[in-house]
């Protein structure tokens, strides 16, 4: 499993989206597209009320972790209530939960749930959807090891990517340490990737553009996505 918070990063990491993934083939999905070079894997949780869209559960997640027992699974919350889903998740083995700050009463109340994800041996990780205000997240990315910015509104795969999330994404990266993760999460494909790495981007998810894709293309494609290899 690799560390995705290593200082000694070399190339953006891929983490395809499993919500694009054939549900009637999941663990097949999951293992071909790490097979085929994937960094990890990233799982969407909604709940029809913080988004309006429902997509899986804890059970689907353990189902991901018993396909690939040695995959670093990304959680990534879109739910009112993220607490209440620390634990399930935690039991269903996941590496990193991410939650938003959207949902989040203040600074403290965000602080306060990474902590107590770290305490469950968990990666916290905090999201900020696209119109959301760059101020309301800066003063609690130190308590994160992963900030995801959103680059559709989240609900569903295969919109169109915002590009001006990327001001944001620029402003957040200016107070991330090297081992700390930043990530981006919508629209992501060839076109858009490139944008995306300038801007400071570690960690790429992408969901439709891998799993929307026959199998044979997945190498390719999350090769490109990554760009090329850094000269030094
Ligand atoms: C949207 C999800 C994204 C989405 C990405 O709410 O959080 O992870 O699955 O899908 P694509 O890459 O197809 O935009
Ligand atoms: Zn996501």
């Amino acid at each position: 499993m690799i560390d995705p918070f290593t200082s000694s990063l070399e190339r953006p990491l891929i983490a395809p989206s499993i919500l694009a993934a054939d549900f009637a083939n999941l663990g097949d999905d999951c293992q071909v597209a790490m097979d085929s070079g994937a960094d990890l894997l990233h799982v969407d949780i909604m709940d029809g009320h913080f988004v309006p869209n429902l997509s899986m559960g804890p059970a689907v997640c353990g189902a991901c972790r018993k396909a690939c027992p040695d995959t670093f699974l990304d959680v990534h919350l879109m739910v009112t209530d993220p607490q209440m889903f620390f634990k399930p998740f935690c039991d269903a083995g996941a590496n990193a939960i991410s939650f938003h700050i959207e949902m989040m009463e203040s600074e403290q109340h965000a602080r306060d749930l990474a902590a107590e994800l770290r305490g469950m041996g968990v990666h916290p990780g905090i999201v900020i959807n696209p119109p959301t205000d760059v101020e309301k997240i800066l003063p609690v990315v130190d308590a994160f090891d992963l900030v995801l910015v959103m680059s559709v509104n989240p609900g569903f795969g295969g919109q169109a990517f915002i590009p001006e999330v990327l001001t944001k994404a620029r402003a957040i990266k200016q107070l991330l340490k090297s081992t700390q993760r930043l990530e981006i999460d919508g629209g992501i494909a060839p076109q858009t990737a490139p944008l995306a790495i300038e801007a400071g981007i570690d960690m790429l998810v992408a969901g439709s553009s891998v799993f929307g894709k026959p199998r044979d293309q997945w190498a390719t494609i999350m090769d490109t996505l990554r760009g090329p290899k850094s000269q030094n």
